[in-house]
C-alpha cells in the first residue's frame, strides 16, 4: 500500500465511523505556547479545554508536523524525523477509551490486515481501565500488554494544557533488529518495537503551577505516524525506505559527486528538505529567532552536509522541487507557492554559501589553535554566528565531529555584550508594549472592538491598573497595536474628566488595553465615552491601505516572489520589509511609486469581506498563516487589484490615501529589503520639507558663491537660483502628478549640485590667486630684510595666510637673496602657524632650521617638523611673538 492509499484508507475508515474529515492546520500554530505544530490535536486545543464549542463531535485529519526535539536522532535511527505526517482521530466529549481502542484495533488488524501477533500494547501503569479493555474487549494476551510509567505513557502538547494517560501500539520487527537484550520490550530505545500509534485519553488540563485539573468533558486524541505505518506495510526496515522518501533520496544521489555517500547524511538532507519546503509554504522565512531560526538552522545544516558530500553550490531548492512534485497532490499549497518556495530556499542557500567558506577557514584555524584543550572559545563561535551566519548549534555539531566542544558560557557572554551594544545604540524593544509583560489579564477576556465602524462610543470600565496607567473597557473604538499598525491615541471621558490615551495595546488574551497619562477617577463599573484621535487614525489608515498597494505593486514590478516579512504602519510613515533576492533598481522603485499613485488616483473602493478560512484560501488571499479551520477571517479587497488577509483598519476608497512617496529603500540582509514611504499629509510635508530645506541650502550656497566671486573680482557666472513655487508644487502633489514633483526635486538637486561645484571651483581659484599674490608681494619684503654680519634675516607676521601662501613668500625671498633666514608667521583665530626656512649658507654656519625652531617655538607654545632648510608648524600663543623673533636674532648674532 503506498502512502497515498494509506492516507485515504485512514480518512475513509474514520469517516465511516462518523468522523468529519477536516484539513490539517498550518505548521504555524494559532496556539502561542508552541513554536510549531507538533501534533494533530493542536488545532483542537481550545475545544479540549472547553473554551471553544466544536462544530463536530468526531473529527479525523492528516496533520503535517515538525518536531525539533528529535533532530539529533534523524539519520541515526530508522524512525525519527523532524517533519512527519500524523494520521489522527479525535473525539470531543463523545466516545472515550472503549471505542477508541476498538477503532484502532479494527483498523490495524482488519483494514490494514496486520497480524495481531506482531502487535504489542502499552498502557499507563495506573490505567487499569485501559488495561482491562485491551485484555477483555480485544482479547489481547497478557504477555502482549505492558504497563509503562508517566514518562512513556502520559501525553501532553506542552507544559500546560490538555493532557492525559495514553496507550501506545507497537509493531514488533523481531529480535534481529533490536538491541538483543533479554529485557527488550516496548518502550526500549532500540529499533525493535516500533511505536506506530498513540492513543491519548485526554481528561486533564495542566495548570500553570503543574496541577492536573479534571476536564468537564473528556476527549480522545490519537496519532499514527504515516511514515512508520508505511514502513510496516511496505515491509521495509526504515521510514527512509518507504515511497515517501525513496524518490527524494534517489534525487539527492544524482547530485552527489562522491562514489559512496554516507547513508545517514542522505537521510538527514531528505528529512530537512521536507521540513524546509513545508515551513516556507506555510509562510515561515529564514531568520534569527523562533521558527524563522528553526528554518534557517535546517537549511544551513542540510546545505553543509551537501558540501561535505561534494555537492557544489545551492542545491536544496532543486530538492524542494522534488518534494513539491511528490507531495503537491495531497498538499496543493506546495504547488501554488512553488515559485516562492524555491526562491526563498535558493536565496538562503546563496546567502550562506557566500560566507560559509570564510567561516570554515576561521573554524579550521580555531581547531588547529586549540588542539590542546579541544574546546573552541566562545568568541570564535560568536564570530562564526555573527559574521558568517553559522547557527550556534551547527558550530557545535561541526566541533563535535572533530572531537571538540565549544564554550557556551563565553558564547552567551558575547551575545549579551552584543545586545548591550544594540541597547546603547537605541535599538530597544517597544517601551509601551513592555508594560504588559508579567501582567495576567486573562480574566478580563477579549474586548469587543468597534473601531472598524466607530471613532467614539459609550463604554463601561472593566479594569483599572492605576500604577501602570492601564485601563480596559467592555468595548472600545481604540485599535490596539497589531499586524504592524500602531495603537490609537485619544481620550476617555468620565463626566468632566478628559483623560488622555497615549497608546493602545493588545493583551495576548484579547483585551484592548488603553495606556493613559493618568487614570484620574476611573474605576471598574464607571460609564465613560471613549473617543479616538480621528485625524491621526485617518493618516494611519491611509498608510495601511497604501502598504497593501505597495505589496502588490512590488509583486508586479519587482517580482512575484516578493513577500511581506514585516511592517510598521504609523502616523509618521509606513515601513515595509519584504523578501527579495536581488537589489531593487531605481527604475523599479520609480515604477512601484508610480503604480501606487496610479491606483490611488483610480479611486478604487476598499472593502472588507468576512470569509471563512477555506473561502479566503479559495479567493487566493495572500499571507494566510496562523488561521485555522473554522475561523472567520477579514479579507481586505482593493477592487480587483489586491486581496489580503488583514485585521487592521483602512480607508474606504484609495482616493483617501493621497499622494504616495517612497523616502528610502535599503537592504536588511539575508534576502530581505526595506522600503519606507509616506502618504497623504505626511507625504505633502515630506516633499515640501525637502524642497524647503534644499531651497534654503541653495540660498546659503548662492550667497557664499557670490562672496567668493566678489573676492575673485569676477562677474557672477552660473549659480542661477531656481525657486519652486510652493503653490505649484502643492498643485502637482494634489494631482498625483508624480512626474512634475520628481522634476522639481530633480531640478533642485541638480541646481544644488551645480552650485556646489561652482563654489568648489571658485575656492580653488581663490586659493591659487592668494598664493600668487603672496608671491608677488614678497618682492616688497626684500627691503625689510635685516643684515646681521652679512646674513640676511626676515621675521614677519601675516593675518590669515595659508601655509601655501607662506611658502610662496619664502620661496620668492630665498630665490631673490640667494639664501637667507626667513621666519613667517600667520595668525588666525588666535592660532599661530609658522614657517622657518634657511639657505644653504646658513646651514653651513651651523644655523639649520630645526635649530632655529628650537629657540623659536617655546615662546609660542608650539611644535614643528621638517628638515635642515625648512621647518613648518603651529602654536597656541601669539602674545610673546616679539620675544620669539628677538630670540632668533640673538641666536644668529651669538652664532657668528
Ligand atoms: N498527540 C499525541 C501524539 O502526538 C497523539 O496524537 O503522540
Amino acid at each position: 500500500m503506498n502512502s497515498t492509499q494509506i492516507r485515504k484508507r485512514f480518512l475513509d475508515y474514520f469517516k465511516a465511523k462518523g468522523h468529519e474529515v477536516l484539513p490539517g492546520s498550518s505548521l504555524i500554530p494559532a496556539d502561542p505556547t508552541v513554536l510549531l505544530t507538533l501534533a494533530g490535536m493542536l488545532q483542537f486545543k481550545p475545544i479540549f479545554l472547553g473554551t471553544e464549542i466544536p462544530k463536530y463531535k468526531r473529527a479525523t485529519t492528516v496533520q503535517k508536523c515538525v518536531r525539533m526535539i528529535d533532530l539529533e536522532n534523524v539519520g541515526k535511527t530508522a524512525r525519527h524525523q523532524t517533519f512527519f505526517e500524523m494520521l489522527g482521530n479525535f473525539s470531543f466529549g463523545d466516545y472515550f477509551k472503549k471505542e477508541a481502542i476498538a477503532f484502532v484495533w479494527e483498523f490495524l488488524t482488519k483494514e490494514l490486515k496486520i497480524p495481531p501477533a506482531k502487535l504489542s500494547v502499552a498502557v499507563f501503569e495506573k490505567d487499569d481501565e485501559a488495561y482491562d479493555l485491551w485484555r477483555e474487549d480485544q482479547g489481547l494476551p497478557a504477555e502482549k500488554l505492558f504497563r509503562l510509567d508517566e514518562e512513556n505513557n502520559f501525553w501532553a502538547a506542552g507544559p500546560t494544557g490538555p493532557c492525559g494517560p495514553c496507550s501506545e501500539i507497537y509493531y514488533d520487527l523481531g529480535p534481529s533488529v533490536g538491541c538483543g537484550r533479554p529485557s527488550c520490550q516496548p518502550g526500549c530505545d532500540c529499533d525493535r518495537f516500533l511505536e506506530v500509534w498513540n492513543l491519548v485519553f485526554i481528561q486533564y488540563d495542566r495548570s500553570d503551577n503543574g496541577e492536573l485539573i479534571p476536564l468537564k468533558q473528556r476527549g480522545i486524541d490519537t496519532g499514527m505516524g504515516l511514515e512508520r505505518i508505511a514502513s510496516v506495510l511496505q515491509g521495509v526496515s526504515s521510514n527512509f525506505e518507504t515511497d515517501l522518501f525513496r524518490p527524494l533520496i534517489q534525487e539527492i544521489k544524482t547530485l552527489i559527486k562522491l562514489p559512496e555517500p554516507e547513508e545517514s547524511k542522505l537521510r538527514i538532507i531528505a528529512d530537512h528538505i521536507r521540513a524546509v519546503t513545508h515551513l516556507v509554504a506555510d509562510g515561515v522565512l529564514p531568520g534569527n529567532a523562533g521558527r524563522e531560526y528553526v528554518l534557517r538552522r535546517l537549511i544551513r545544516r542540510a546545505l553543509r552536509l551537501g558540501l561535505v558530500l561534494g555537492i557544489k553550490g545551492p542545491f536544496l531548492w532543486r530538492l524542494a522541487e522534488k518534494v513539491i512534485l511528490e507531495m503537491g497532490d495531497f498538499y496543493p499549497n506546495l504547488k501554488k507557492k512553488k515559485e516562492q518556495i524555491l526562491a526563498t530556499i535558493k536565496a538562503e542557500e546563496t546567502n550562506f554559501l557566500q560566507t560559509l567558506e570564510l567561516g570554515m577557514q576561521l573554524f579550521n584555524q580555531a581547531i588547529l589553535e586549540h588542539t590542546g584543550k579541544k574546546v573552541l572559545p566562545g568568541e570564535v563561535v560568536f564570530k562564526l554566528h555573527d559574521t558568517y551566519g553559522f547557527p550556534f548549534e551547527l558550530a557545535g555539531e561541526m566541533a563535535a565531529e572533530q572531537g571538540y566542544s565549544i564554550n557556551e558560557q563565553e558564547f552567551k557572554k558575547e551575545m549579551e555584550k552584543q545586545r548591550e551594544r544594540a541597547r546603547l545604540a537605541g535599538i530597544s524593544s517597544d517601551k509601551n508594549k513592555s508594560k504588559l509583560v508579567g501582567l495576567d489579564l486573562t480574566r478580563f477576556g477579549r474586548t469587543k472592538f468597534d473601531g472598524y465602524e466607530k471613532t467614539s462610543e459609550a463604554a463601561g470600565v472593566v479594569a483599572v491598573l492605576p500604577k501602570e496607567n492601564l485601563v480596559i473597557l467592555d468595548q472600545s473604538p481604540f485599535y490596539a497595536e497589531s499586524g504592524g499598525q500602531v495603537g490609537d491615541t485619544g481620550t476617555i471621558m468620565l463626566d468632566q474628566q478628559h483623560l488622555k490615551v497615549i497608546d493602545t495595546l493588545l493583551a495576548p488574551s484579547g483585551s484592548i488595553v488603553h495606556l493613559l497619562e493618568q487614570t484620574g477617577d476611573l474605576a471598574p463599573g464607571a460609564k465613560v465615552v471613549a473617543a479616538i484621535e480621528t485625524e491621526r487614525r485617518k493618516i494611519i489608515q491611509g498608510h495601511h491601505t497604501a502598504t497593501h498597494l505597495l505589496h502588490k505593486a512590488l509583486q508586479e514590478k519587482v517580482g512575484a516572489q516578493v513577500r511581506q516579512a514585516g511592517s510598521y504602519v504609523g502616523p509618521d510613515k509606513l515601513r515595509f520589509d519584504f523578501s527579495c533576492l536581488a537589489a531593487v533598481s531605481q527604475e523599479q522603485l520609480a515604477a512601484v511609486e508610480a503604480r501606487v499613485n496610479e491606483k490611488i488616483k483610480e479611486k478604487i473602493k476598499v472593502e472588507v469581506l468576512e470569509k471563512s478560512y477555506q473561502e479566503a484560501v479559495a479567493l487566493g488571499a495572500m499571507a494566510l498563516f496562523g488561521e485555522k479551520y473554522g475561523d472567520k477571517v477579514r479579507v481586505l479587497k482593493i477592487g480587483h487589484y489586491s486581496l489580503e488577509l488583514c485585521g487592521g483598519t483602512h480607508v474606504k476608497s484609495t482616493e483617501e490615501i493621497g499622494f504616495f512617496k517612497i523616502i528610502h529603500e535599503s537592504a536588511l540582509g539575508s534576502g530581505t529589503r526595506r522600503i519606507e514611504a509616506v502618504a497623504g499629509q505626511p507625504a505633502i510635508d515630506y516633499v515640501m520639507g525637502l524642497v524647503n530645506s534644499w531651497q534654503a541650502e541653495i540660498l546659503k550656497t548662492t550667497s557664499h558663491y557670490q562672496a567668493l566671486m566678489t573676492e575673485l573680482g569676477q562677474a557672477q557666472k552660473g549659480g542661477k537660483l531656481i525657486v519652486v513655487e510652493p503653490a505649484a508644487l502643492l498643485q502637482a502633489i494634489k494631482k498625483y502628478d508624480l512626474k512634475s514633483v520628481n522634476q522639481y526635486l530633480d531640478q533642485l538637486a541638480a541646481t544644488l549640485a551645480n552650485l556646489k561645484e561652482g563654489v568648489a571651483k571658485a575656492e580653488r581659484e581663490l586659493k591659487n590667486l592668494k598664493i600668487n599674490q603672496a608671491a608677488s608681494s614678497a618682492a616688497g619684503f626684500v627691503r625689510e630684510l635685516v643684515e646681521i654680519n652679512g646674513l640676511k634675516v626676515l621675521t614677519k607676521e601675516f593675518q590669515d595666510y595659508s601655509m601655501q601662501m607662506l611658502r610662496s613668500v619664502s620661496d620668492t625671498l630665498q630665490n631673490q637673496t640667494g639664501g637667507c633666514l626667513v621666519i613667517l608667521v600667520s595668525l588666525a583665530n588666535s592660532k599661530v602657524s609658522f614657517l622657518i626656512t634657511v639657505g644653504d649658507n646658513l646651514i653651513a654656519k651651523g644655523l639649520a632650521a630645526p635649530k632655529v625652531a628650537a629657540v623659536f617655538t617655546p615662546f609660542i607654545k608650539g611644535r614643528g617638523g621638517g628638515k635642515a632648510n625648512k621647518v613648518e608648524g603651529g602654536g597656541q600663543d601669539s602674545s610673546r611673538l616679539a620675544e620669539a623673533f628677538q630670540a632668533v636674532i640673538d641666536l644668529v648674532k651669538a652664532n657668528l
